[in-house]
């Protein structure tokens, strides 16, 4: 028997649990303030524009919608490169899992590091491709952010051809980021050891904006090859059961971006031949509409400033039950999660009295608060924690 999945096996019982009560802290999804997975009014129209055809539902090209892979592309690299691969992939785990394929073939020797803590899944991922997964240092429970200098030492250390996992923005799973001057280090460590970047970017425009949170991704990509990135539309466009993600490659020149197409082309066949239609459709509509994708930019907006005022509540609601407690570093994480600092047995605790679900590392989703429960939530939190 295989364990569960530590963050899918929460939605699991959290689904299981009867109470009328209960709140789904524990997987990364944003929910508007009625508890809602929301369907995007820019998705309902491309949607609306695309039934209309009555589209046929062909095989798509083994990269994916042509229209869909340049739109990635402009969006994550701010312009189309002819060095630069982009292929359509099953959500942000997809594209990851695309090139970790790829890269094993490539260099069967290489390890890969990743931040402690990451991702659950980014160590599961890499291992599955075959790889031995190592982890550098990132966080300082201390100050619930980031260590810079200990990560900065660690990725010093690693020998050439390592491949590091970075996360872009709005890291999973505590909401503590690089500063523009860390990325630029990061980079600096990163070529001058001869590591390979593979950047995941889930989350883009859930921290400052769609610019802003591109800034790792093009400074990259704007000073060295090869660089990794894999990317997703499951929050920003709300179609999480689409699986709309891409994995992109700068590559050193045309000829070697043809070639390395050619390569993620026979991964994906292996895989599973081809990409779905309907979530790149509905992306690619939207990204190459002006009136679509001003109307995604605001609703974009409104998600990201609804994840900040619960940010600012939930500190609030806390500070007014125990005042000596200080969760004022939940302002600084960013994102959808906040790594609250709560142990284990506070989770469990959360999860048996109150029906509170959050994940085993002290991780919840901040964009499952909402003004209906919060204080439920407060509570809680409040309870376990005096
Ligand atoms: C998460 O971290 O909760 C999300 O990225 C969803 C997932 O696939 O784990």
């Amino acid at each position: 028997m295989a364990p569960g999945d530590p963050i899918l096996g929460v939605t699991e019982a959290y689904v299981a649990d009867k109470n009328p009560k209960k709140v789904n802290l524990g997987v990364g999804v944003y929910y508007d303030d009625n508890g809602k997975i929301p369907l995007l009014e820019c998705v309902r129209r491309a949607e609306e524009q695309r039934m209309k055809t009555s589209p046929h539902r062909g095989y798509l090209p083994i990269d994916g919608l042509a229209a869909y892979d340049g739109a990635v592309q402009e969006l994550l690299f701010s312009s189309k490169k002819e060095t630069i691969v982009t292929v359509q992939a099953l959500g942000g785990t997809g594209g990851l899992r695309v090139g970790a394929d790829f890269l094993k073939q490539l260099n069967s020797g290489a390890q890969v590091w990743i931040s402690d803590p990451s991702w659950e899944n980014h160590r599961q991922l890499f291992e599955a491709a075959g790889f031995k997964v190592n982890s550098y240092a990132y966080y300082d429970p201390k100050t619930h952010g980031l260590d810079f200098p200990a990560m900065a030492r660690d990725l010093n250390a690693l020998p050439a051809g390592s491949i590091v996992v970075l996360h872009s923005c709005c890291h999973n799973p505590t909401g503590a980021d690089l500063t523009q001057e860390n990325w630029r280090s990061v980079l600096e460590i990163v070529r001058s050891r001869g590591l390979i970047p593979f950047l995941d970017l889930a989350y883009q425009g859930f921290a400052e904006g769609l610019e802003a949170d591109a800034y790792a991704a093009r400074l990259f990509a704007g000073e060295m090859a090869p660089v990794f990135l894999a990317s997703s539309f499951s929050k920003s466009f709300s179609l999480y059961g689409e699986r709309v993600g891409a994995l992109s490659v700068v590559t050193g020149s045309a000829d070697e971006a043809k070639r390395v197409l050619s390569q993620l082309k026979r991964v994906v066949r292996a895989n599973y031949s081809n990409p779905p239609t309907h979530g790149g459709q509905i992306v690619a509509t939207v990204l190459t509409s002006p009136e679509l994708r001003q109307l995604w930019e605001k609703e974009l907006g409104g998600m990201r400033e609804r994840m900040k005022a619960m940010r600012r509540l939930l500190v609030e609601k806390i500070k007014a039950r125990v005042p000596a407690a200080d969760f004022s570093f939940v302002l600084k994480q960013r994102g959808l999660f906040s790594y609250s600092g709560l142990t284990k047995e506070q989770v469990r605790r959360l999860r048996d009295e109150s029906s509170i679900y959050a994940i085993d590392s002290g991780r919840i989703c901040i964009a499952a608060l909402t003004s209906g429960n919060i204080d439920y939530v407060a509570d809680a939190i409040a309870s376990v924690i005096k």
